[in-house]
């Protein structure tokens, strides 16, 4: 197979395209020939080392999460998928999407619905799982509560102002200038410039602040909470889950921090579902071939894309 590899951890230099042996399927696990291949900011922090004690010394190592292709092979104990079907998901840490061909557990993708293309699906796994953790199981999200997604237009806030406007919650978007139109297409009530406006000085009080961004901590927006607000963020910190929770028992507002989005093929079957009933779209923003890959990471970490970036591989 081809697959985009790293043999040590440094910029995007470090990235090569090369063949490796192609895997095989056991148990409830699926050979999936990878058509497109989704890049996350987690990818290039993993590229940089930030998790090498989690991924372990060894090399080469193939990066990505997110992917959508057709499966070409299953394990002897796969049930519930067979040759033929056009699946998407999103692996845990072992990786391994930016390759032409990805061995993964049968739990963990979906069944792409009929009005979806490759590409749109590709795009959807990371970024939805994430925003519905945050929103759904962590912020405890409701009909009628005010929703202030900061970073609105990147991968994340595209998936949670769409998710917000899902569970009946009235949203407010933060981006750029020139984002806030799309930001408003995506369902967003009201968008703020952030150029021109910091919501935290503002006289709103919003039921959950999520912050796709990683620049707001809980203290700088506790005057932004309604009381029994919640402030959730996609920046992980182990510290802040051991200084948060204990204050959390004792303040009207809550620090919820820490998180970190799980793979789940049942979930994405639900965003599918959704995105079958014209409730969710994918936004695709750029496109590149595998071996564009180190320029697929340089736009990611340049932190300008407007929606998903995806590597397409090539034809077999
Ligand atoms: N905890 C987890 O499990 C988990 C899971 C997924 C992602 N993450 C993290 O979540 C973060 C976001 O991921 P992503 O995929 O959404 O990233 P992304 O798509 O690369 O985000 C890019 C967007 O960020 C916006 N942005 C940049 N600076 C901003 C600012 N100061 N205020 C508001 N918006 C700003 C940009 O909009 P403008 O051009 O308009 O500024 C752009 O649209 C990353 O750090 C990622 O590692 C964590």
């Amino acid at each position: 197979m081809r697959a985009a590899t790293i043999h040590r951890y440094g910029d995007a230099s470090v990235l090569e395209v090369e063949d490796l042996p192609t895997p095989e399927p056991r148990g409830r696990e699926l050979l999936v020939a990878v058509r497109y291949a989704g890049v996350n900011p987690v990818d290039w922090k993993m590229r940089e080392g930030r998790n090498r004690l989690v991924l372990g010394p060894r090399f080469p190592k193939v990066l990505g999460h997110d992917f959508a292709g057709e499966v070409i092979a299953v394990g002897p104990r796969a049930k519930r998928f067979r040759v033929g079907d056009r699946v998407f998901g999103m692996n845990g840490l072992s990786m391994g999407a930016y390759a032409t061909h990805l061995v993964v557990s049968e739990r963990l993708v979906a069944a792409v619905p009929p009005s979806l293309s490759l590409a749109e699906a590709a795009a959807l796994p990371m970024t939805s799982l994430t925003a519905l953790q945050a929103l759904r199981d962590v912020a405890r999200l409701r009909e009628g509560q005010r929703l202030l997604v900061n970073g609105a237009s990147g991968g994340v806030g595209i998936a949670a102002v769409q998710l917000g406007r899902v569970f009946g919650a009235d949203v407010t978007g933060v981006c750029s200038a020139r984002n806030l139109d799309f930001v408003r297409s995506l369902g967003a009530e009201r968008v703020i410039d952030y150029g021109v406006t910091s919501f935290t000085d503002g006289p709103e009080a919003y039921d959950v602040i999520f912050d796709c961004v990683g620049n707001l901590t809980f203290e700088s927006c506790r005057r932004a909470l309604a009381p029994r607000g919640v402030f959730v963020s996609v920046v992980t910190d182990g510290k802040k889950l051991l200084t948060a929770s204990i204050p959390n028992l004792f303040r009207g507002q809550r620090d919820a921090q820490v998180f970190v989005a799980l793979p789940s093929g049942k979930r994405l079957a639900w965003i599918a579902s959704l995105a079958e009933g014209g409730r969710y779209r994918a936004v695709v923003d750029r496109g590149f071939s595998l071996d564009e890959v180190r320029a697929a990471h340089e736009y990611s970490e340049s932190r300008r894309a407007r929606g998903k970036i995806l590597l397409e591989m090539p034809s077999l």
